[in-house]
């Protein structure tokens, strides 16, 4: 039963306004609609239909007169007047049931709300599609002493409070929350005047996590402001933290909803990498009030239009507030780790899918992190100003509008006057182009031969030639560039460029900043490699040149049992030790290619790849580079230091990320010592943690272990990390029993995704604990998943992906994990989600 872009067709009716009253009751709240319908004059079809599941209907009216509408598992179908009409409808629903997360439900007494993609269906009868817009006002009525909803506050009484929300617009972005709640409160005003009053809502205890949060949501409002133009247009501002959430936020209109993972931090408590992501996704849900809310999508194949363009955006902010190489090689880190992984699985879909059973299911990181690839490519393609130019427009043409990437695309074109026809197929076609380089020098003249192939997805044999910006420099022997950043627009399969007037060879610096998602493949050397590491003025590539060197020699360890290779321990040394380079970057280059990313490469090669084995090999690296690197560590970790009070901030970051890598190396020379001794004095979380999982790899951490529970029992979101590091962190012949066992530990449930995925996506994280040839990795998640799933079909499905790389394995592994696919497959009742999940990744 898949869905089909092609079949699309305007919705019949068109709401105008929406009256909502909801009487709260925890198994039997009613939700009572007056919606004000018109025909659609651009509509093919006059049928009437909503969607409507898991709601109990009491009554039903047309124009004040009751109906009897005919009722399926889907919606509702009546006949109504061909002439503007009101419907109205009482339904009841339970959410304290309401275990999926999506709909109304409820989380620790408190109500909320999921809608998206499809979740308003939950709560009432309604055109439950993006391209219906309405203005909505919301009743609640109950014993809640916090009642909120969309746009602005009208009335309130003893037991029901009003909201109304002028802004039309589809339904998933509706939202509500009743509760007992305390509020971080702040203001902003908006460069033309406007007073906004911005709250941060927690259960009571939480209010002293919230201060970071805020400052973000500020910075956020104003960088949009500044380097967008786009301002808030409500006089409030909501943001609520959840604890049982199935992502990470969601950006309903003015009342965005946090997963408590995601906005809640304190030095104590939360890592300065997690300080990172809230300030990320604060910026994210607060941007998408324009690239979402203001301007919607037609329909869920268009999902890219505002989660590409969102992420892109929330990236560049990122870059503006911290450093910007530091960003972007974390980002192509993320994005090879889990796009690329995509792209070359039985999931691999385009940007914008053509068909599906369940949208959940889509919510990727094709969909949003290649999404945001585009929007930087075309940034690059059309230029800085010229994409100004495109928002500008876009803004300006759209605002109000629910639409698709056809429309995005004529903005570009309509300022630009290009052609984007070829780029589209970047929408369009699933998988990575493979970039193969050879070159040639020949009388002062340098030539660069590009060739790009994409292999077959499924459903998708053939692929076209797409455009690729290629942003290349060069640099001479002795190092100094000779030719500075520009970017080749290569267009055809095959097409070459040249450069003259070289006085000698030069050395070429390709795909600088990571200009296009693409698989770069060219003939180097060591020497070549660690040239660049030690020169490139692209901070990116200088990165990828110390990456790539690694995973050269450990691929060489892998497959022709080589020792670790000097060039690379003696490059990765200086680099190092380099004060001039930022310490953050520093900290990156430490840095070593993931297990996954190195079984990926070795299937390339056409080599099985042996989990065991290549986890063994990263330890033989690491602790030749231990050894090697004794005095340096040393050096790194007391100069590095930071001794100033606690700040979650890029510089301070930076250094305790270097230390923390030099840590690491310590711990493998002095078995824990100095560990332990952080462990014991860290007075914030980054310390702390970074103290015991060094611990826990030198399997000296039982008593740290045993600490940190004693300690942190009381905050479900540092239990999370225990949950997690105690899995991640173990010998790959531990990895499942011990997850096995956390799966028994009191603290452990199924009602809340962040623990389940704490604990069992760890398993899936470690590739050869989860690969273990005893296939107890993939009995263990698969039991969990089937315990899962009737549960929380959502969060079961995305978990699935686990498996999506299971073709790279040798047949016993292979034969295992079909069995665990089939015998979830098999399981009674098993959701639409994961089933269509499960035979994607089947290959049925
Ligand atoms: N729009 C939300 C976000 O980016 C994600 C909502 C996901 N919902 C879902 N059902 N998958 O930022
Ligand atoms: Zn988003």
């Amino acid at each position: 039963q898949p869905i089909y872009l092609r079949d699309y067709t305007p919705p019949a009716y068109l709401v105008d306004r929406v009256h909502l009253t909801f009487r709260l009751a925890p198994h039997t709240t009613r939700v009572i609609s007056r919606i004000a319908f018109r025909p659609n004059p651009a509509a093919t079809s006059r049928e009437f239909f909503l969607h409507g599941e898991a709601l109990r209907l009491i009554r039903a009216r047309i124009d004040g007169a009751e109906i009897t509408p005919e009722l399926t598992a889907e919606g509702l179908r009546a006949d109504v007047p061909d002439a503007p009409f009101t419907f109205e409808a009482e339904v009841e629903v339970d959410p304290g049931n309401n275990t999926a997360l999506e709909g109304l439900y409820m989380s620790n007494g408190m109500y909320c709300t999921q809608c998206e993609a499809e979740g308003f269906r939950k709560i009432t009868y309604y055109p439950d599609r993006p391209d219906v817009m309405g203005v909505f006002t919301v009743r609640i009525e109950g014993p809640e002493p916090v009642m909120l909803s969309n746009g602005n506050p009208v009335a309130q009484g003893a037991g029901w409070a009003e909201w109304h929300d002028p802004w039309p617009k589809p339904a998933y972005l509706f939202a509500l929350v009743a509760g007992d709640l305390v509020a971080h409160s702040d203001s902003f005003t908006t460069r033309s005047g406007r007073h906004v009053d911005l709250n941060i809502w927690v259960r009571p205890g939480d209010e002293g996590k919230c201060a970071f949060g805020m400052e973000a949501l500020k910075k956020s409002m104003k960088w949009d402001e500044e380097v967008y133009g786009r301002e808030y247009d409500l006089d409030l501002f909501n943001i609520v933290a959840v604890d049982d959430f199935n992502m990470g936020a969601m950006e309903n209109k003015g009342l965005n909803i946090f997963n408590s993972s995601a906005v809640l931090a304190s030095p104590e408590t939360a890592t300065d990498a997690n300080f990172e992501r809230i300030e990320a996704i604060i910026a994210h849900e607060y941007f998408h009030n324009w690239t979402g809310n203001r301007i919607t999508c037609r329909d869920w194949f268009q999902l890219c239009l505002k989660e590409g363009l969102t992420v892109y955006r929330d990236s560049e902010f990122t870059s503006d507030m911290r450093s910007s190489p530091v960003k972007r090689i974390s980002d192509v880190i993320d994005l090879r780790a889990r796009q690329f992984r995509e792209d070359q699985g039985p999931l691999a879909h385009p940007v914008r899918p053509d068909s599906f059973i369940e949208i959940n299911n889509f919510y990727t990181a094709t969909v949003y992190e290649k999404g945001a690839e585009l929007i930087g490519m075309l940034k690059r393609l059309v230029g800085d100003a010229a994409y100004r130019r495109a928002l500008d427009l876009y803004f300006d043409r759209h605002d109000g509008q629910a639409c698709t990437i056809e429309d995005w695309l004529r903005v570009f074109e309509d300022v630009t006057g290009r052609d984007l026809t070829q780029f589209k197929r970047w929408y369009e076609d699933a998988g990575t182009p493979r970039l193969r380089v050879t070159e040639e020098f020949d009388g002062g003249t340098y030539t660069l031969h590009f060739e790009q192939q994409t292999p077959p997805t499924p459903g998708q044999e053939k692929k076209r030639a797409r455009v690729i910006p290629i942003a290349l420099g060069l640099l001479g022997p002795n190092g100094d560039e000779v030719m500075e950043t520009r970017v080749l627009e290569m267009t055809e399969a095959r097409q070459s460029f040249s450069f003259d007037g070289l006085a000698a060879r030069p050395v070429p610096s390709i795909l600088r900043n990571f200009s296009a998602p693409v698989i770069l493949q060219r003939e180097t050397t060591n020497a070549e490699r660690a040239f660049l590491l030690a020169h490139d003025t692209d901070p990116f590539n200088k990165w990828e040149a110390g990456r790539a060197l690694a995973r050269d020699g450990l691929i060489a360890m892998i497959r022709e049992g080589a020792g670790p290779d000097p060039t690379y321990l003696d490059a990765v040394q200086r680099m190092a030790r380099d004060e001039g380079l930022d310490p953050a970057f520093r900290a990156l280059a430490l840095g070593l290619p993931g297990e996954d990313d190195l079984a990926q490469t070795l299937f390339e090669v056409g080599h099985t790849p042996d989990p065991q084995a290549i986890w063994e090999a990263l330890e033989r690296l690491r602790d030749a580079r231990a050894a090697t690197m004794e005095e340096t560590a040393r050096g790194l970790y007391a100069r590095h230091q930071v001794t100033a009070h606690y700040r979650p901030d890029p510089d301070q970051a930076g250094a305790r990320a270097l230390v923390n890598a030099a840590l690491a190396m310590i711990t493998r020379r002095d078995g824990g010592a100095m560990a332990q001794a952080q462990y014991d004095a860290a007075d914030n979380m980054t310390q702390q943690l970074a103290g015991w999982s060094c611990l826990l790899q030198a399997g000296t951490g039982d008593r740290a272990t045993e600490a940190f529970y004693a300690q942190w029992k009381h905050d479900r979101l540092v239990i999370d990390k225990w949950f997690s590091l105690q899995i991640i962190h173990a010998a790959p012949e531990e990895t499942a029993r011990i997850a096995a066992r956390l799966t028994k530990h009191p603290d452990f449930t199924l009602r809340n995704p962040n623990r389940f995925r704490a604990t069992l996506g760890a398993l899936a994280m470690s590739p050869a604990g989860f690969h273990h040839a005893s296939g107890r990795g993939y009995r263990l998640l698969a039991d969990m998943l089937i315990r899962l799933d009737p549960l929380n079909p959502q969060t079961t499905a995305r978990m699935c992906s686990a498996f999506e790389t299971w073709r790279r394995y040798d047949d016993v592994r292979q034969g295992l994990i079909a069995a665990e696919l089939d015998r979830i497959l098999a399981t009674p009742g098993l959701s639409r989600d994961t089933t269509e999940m499960v035979n994607r990744i089947r290959g049925a």
